[in-house]
């Protein structure tokens, strides 16, 4: 029963872009609107999951009149993404990392906000983040599957389709979902493709993981449908 697929299980999943702030008023931040985790959070509840929705700086207008099944908290930063994930992985049978999140943040944030010093520009110091995805792999609990999301162009050296597979490697999560980016796609937009690469693996202990994937692909595929993208 495709409706069913996932009653019983646990999902979480991030969605929407971190933003570091740089003083009261002004921050570093990326596009992403959430739509698309909000999508896959209301996919996951749709086949009968528990959902777990973290959401970075997602407009209210968006996450109305999501069902019961899905617990919204929302954040801002990294840091604070970071702990509502790791706060809420030991719960979670399967963990969606589909959130934007910074790599750098400013070294300081201004207390007060800060001031124009004339004509001799602005030079602001950054410090990289940790990758909130290779540390949940790191402390992974037996039988939980992650992916992972990665918004590629491509580059001069290798295509977007390989540097998603190499991702999925560096990153040892278990299916990772490649967003072409490179025509202006996906960024903000109620229609958006997907593909996906998964890790195969020999060890029996991971069987549980091989059957959640099979679900993962089935809320992938329904997060795609009218019903759940569009709001
Ligand atoms: O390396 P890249 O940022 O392209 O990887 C994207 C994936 O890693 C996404 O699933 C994103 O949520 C996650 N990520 C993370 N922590 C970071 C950067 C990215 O968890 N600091």
């Amino acid at each position: 029963d495709a409706e069913a697929a996932l009653t019983g299980r646990r999902v979480l999943v991030t969605a929407g872009g971190t933003r570091e702030p740089l003083d009261p008023v002004r921050f570093l931040g990326n596009r992403s609107s959430g739509k698309q985790g909000i999508a896959l959070a209301r996919a996951a509840a749709g086949l009968g999951a528990d959902v777990t929705l973290i959401a970075a700086n997602v407009e209210d207008r968006l996450l109305e009149g999501l069902s019961d099944r899905i617990t919204v908290t929302g954040i801002e930063t990294t840091a604070e993404l970071q702990h509502a994930a790791q706060a809420a992985q030991p719960d979670a049978d399967i963990i969606i990392m589909c959130a934007a999140v910074a790599d750098y943040r400013p070294a300081e944030t201004a207390e007060h906000k800060m001031k124009k010093s004339g004509d001799s520009g602005l030079t602001i110091g950054l410090v990289q983040n940790p990758d909130i995805l290779a540390g949940l792999v790191d402390t992974r609990a037996e039988g939980q599957t992650i992916i992972g999301f990665a918004a590629e162009t491509g580059s001069p050296d290798a295509s977007a389709e390989e540097l998603a597979q190499q991702k999925l490697l560096r990153k040892g999560c278990d299916m990772l979902v490649l967003n072409d980016v490179s025509a202006g796609q996906a960024f903000d937009r109620d229609d958006n493709s997907l593909v996906v690469y998964e890790r195969i693996t020999a060890d029996p202990s991971q069987g549980e993981t091989a059957g959640q994937s099979a679900s993962v692909r089935e809320v992938l595929r329904t997060a795609g449908s009218k019903e759940n993208v569009s709001q």
